[in-house]
């Protein structure tokens, strides 16, 4: 059941394509969504006033990309909130308010009592899940399923990368309802998507560099990884994989914070991970990161950049390039995403341990 693969994980890292192909089918004609099941009016969509996005985990990490995403597109302010303290800080809800509950288990304990602590102050709730019938699909007003197939290693991976396709349609959704997007905007966006499994077929095809280079690492004490945008959130979970499944002290930051404490931990040697954003698209947020990226690898960090296919300006101050199609930047996740899962996953194969089932970690964690 493993179809030929050692361990499941590896098995879902490939999957990714069809995962996302199957969690866009029958989804995007003209950039119209459906939600599987939805109890919410268009008219009450077109009074949300805010989106709170609830999730625990790498689900947390789905909603931070789908704030860069959903503000973008819609003008609505979104918090991103981990589930657990989301509900024990009296946060401000009301009816206008939208809150969408991320759980790939959709029986997330810390996520399923944040559902109904909004629902009881009458906000409406999206849940986005892999779970057909789980209990946060069933408390909610409006669920959108991920259709990635059920996944067994506990690090999620082809989850991760559906919640993120899911959040940018109900993005879209959103946009379309409340007239923030041309027709054309939002069709440039579902062109966009519908290429995206053969861009992650690209990335899978092309990963043995990082495989090796996860190898090499193996001994390392820790791994830094930096990234701005929509980077930032890819490099936090590029960090937890390595954290969840290699047991190595792994952080992320936000590359524009170095200076403000972090780049005191660089030291000679120190692996540095890079997610670079396209530099055909805020061309700002490109040059500021090549910055970044000198600035430790003069303080003597082996810098290791996820730059797209093209992207030139990084090549000499990277000490390894890992190359992913080009994207729009918003989207880019999708694909810089990849290599950080493999990355994490063979080195702790390289360190002999048992990828599927870390320890100390549940699939589904069903207490506070
Ligand atoms: C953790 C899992 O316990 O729960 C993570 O080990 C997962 O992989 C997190 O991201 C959240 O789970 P869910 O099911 O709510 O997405």
């Amino acid at each position: 059941e493993k179809g030929g693969y050692p361990y499941f994980m590896l098995k879902e890292i490939a999957e990714q394509p069809k995962a996302v192909a199957d969690t866009l089918l029958g989804r995007l004609q003209g950039g119209s969504l459906s939600l599987d099941e939805v109890r919410i009016s268009d008219d009450d969509l077109r009074q949300v006033d805010k989106v709170i996005v609830i999730a625990c985990g790498t689900s947390y990490h789905a909603g931070l990309i789908a704030k860069y995403a959903i503000e973008h597109w819609t003008r609505v302010p979104v918090e991103v909130e981990v589930a657990s303290e989301f509900r024990y800080r009296d946060p401000i809800v009301d009816r206008d308010t939208l809150v969408v509950a991320i759980s790939q288990s959709g029986e997330s304990m810390d996520t399923l009592m944040a559902v109904r602590h909004a629902r009881k102050q009458k906000a409406r709730v999206v849940a986005i899940t892999n779970s057909n019938g789980s209990t946060i699909a069933r408390e909610s007003d409006a669920v959108l399923y991920t259709h990635a197939g059920p996944e067994v290693g506990v690090a999620a991976t082809k989850t991760f990368i559906t919640q993120v396709v899911a959040c940018y349609l109900l993005g879209l959704f959103l946009a379309r309802t409340r007239g923030t997007m041309y027709d054309d905007e939002v069709r440039s966006v579902v062109r966009e998507l519908s290429d995206m499994p053969e861009h992650i077929d690209t990335v899978l095809d092309t990963v043995e560099p990082v495989r090796e280079l996860a190898r090499s690492l193996a001994g390392a004490r820790a791994v830094l990884f930096l990234g701005r945008h929509v980077g930032y959130p890819v490099a936090l979970e590029g960090a937890l994989k390595l954290k969840e499944l290699a047991y190595m002290h792994a952080e992320a930051f936000a590359a524009g914070e170095l200076k403000h404490g972090p780049i005191a931990l660089i030291e000679d040697g120190l692996p540095v991970v890079v997610v670079v954003p396209s530099p055909r698209g805020r061309s700002v947020l490109h040059d500021k990161i090549v910055s970044n990226i000198q600035e430790v690898r003069a303080r003597g960090a082996r810098t290791i950049v996820i730059a797209e296919e093209g992207d030139e300006a990084v090549v000499p101050y990277a000490d390894t390039v890992i190359r992913v199609p080009q994207t729009s930047t918003l989207l880019a996740p999708l694909v810089s995403t990849i290599p950080l899962q493999v990355f994490a996953c063979e080195l702790a194969l390289a360190k002999g341990l048992d990828v599927d089932q870390p320890r100390n970690l549940a699939k589904s964690v069903t207490v506070e």
